[in-house]
């Protein structure tokens, strides 16, 4: 018997009244892989993660983790099995040191790990590069910063599954190359597999073992990078009818 991917939809859907959001998708994570997940805005990419880590509850289809469903379970339970999300728009508490922010994060994965929060929080602040700025506000940081502080949240959580919500796109390309290689060493160094929705192409391309790509709310590809880029359906969705023919590449 083959076992079961880590993570798995099953034909999952999400209506708000007559809009399909998420329509019918079937994704599948394996153990250590990064998955990117692409498409246009308004395309369904966040409410499908927000599907997946149980914020908001399907129309229809599953969500499985190791085969078994979970898709009806609240949000704190998906944590607590080890999916864990970034949020597109990064929203840390202002009033709490860069260091109290993970350590906020770091005691809700304090089941899954011997060490203390609070030296927890400060394992990942050094790993994500911020351990400088652990004792100043967020509002100090740059956006880059306040990625990298959404990023030490979640893995003081101690993730499994890391879902990233364009944490690479806004920032400047240097600092987007950087984001890019501190994601590739969160699964190296870590193990941990991830779900990444980006905007920055190269990123994108560059990172993922494979690519989903969404349009409408349904899944219209899915292969390796090269792949996905070629494909004329892929195309068109972010250039519109006619582009394929141009020889136009998603940008
Ligand atoms: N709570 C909601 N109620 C009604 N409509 C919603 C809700 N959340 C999302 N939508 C709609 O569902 C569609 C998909 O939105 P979603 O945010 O998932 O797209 P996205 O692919 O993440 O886009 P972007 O790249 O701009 O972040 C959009 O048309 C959006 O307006
Ligand atoms: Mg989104």
């Amino acid at each position: 018997m083959t076992k079961p991917p880590l993570l798995a939809t099953r034909a999952v859907s999400k209506h708000f009244g007559g809009l399909k959001a998420v329509d019918e998708v079937d994704l599948e994570l394996a153990q250590g892989e990064i998955l990117g997940v692409i498409g246009p805005n308004g395309a369904g990419k966040t409410t499908l993660f927000s599907l997946i880590a149980g914020s908001i509850q399907p129309t229809s289809g599953e969500v499985l983790m190791r085969g078994h469903e979970v898709s009806g379970r609240p949000a704190y339970r998906l944590v607590r099995a080890g999916v864990v999300r970034t949020h597109q728009l990064v929203r840390p508490f202002p009033n709490l040191t860069v260091a109290e922010n993970v350590t906020v994060g770091a005691i809700h994965g304090a089941w899954r790990d011997e060490a203390s929060p609070r030296a927890r929080a400060a394992e990942v602040l050094e790993f994500v590069g911020l351990a400088e700025r652990a004792n100043e506000l967020p509002g100090t940081l740059t956006l880059a910063g306040r990625k990298r502080l959404e990023l030490a949240r979640a893995l003081a959580i101690v993730p499994l599954v890391l879902m990233l919500d364009e944490v690479i796109a806004g920032v400047n390309p240097v600092e987007a190359m950087k984001l890019a290689a501190l994601i590739r060493r969160i699964r190296d160094e870590r193990g941990v597999s991830i779900v990444m929705i980006e905007h920055v192409m190269p990123a994108v391309m560059s990172l993922s073992d494979r690519i989903a790509v969404l349009d409408h709310g349904k899944k219209i590809a899915e292969g390796k990078p090269a792949e996905v880029a070629a494909n004329p359906l892929v195309v068109e969705a972010y250039l519109g009818k006619g582009a394929a023919e141009e020889g136009a590449t998603p940008a």
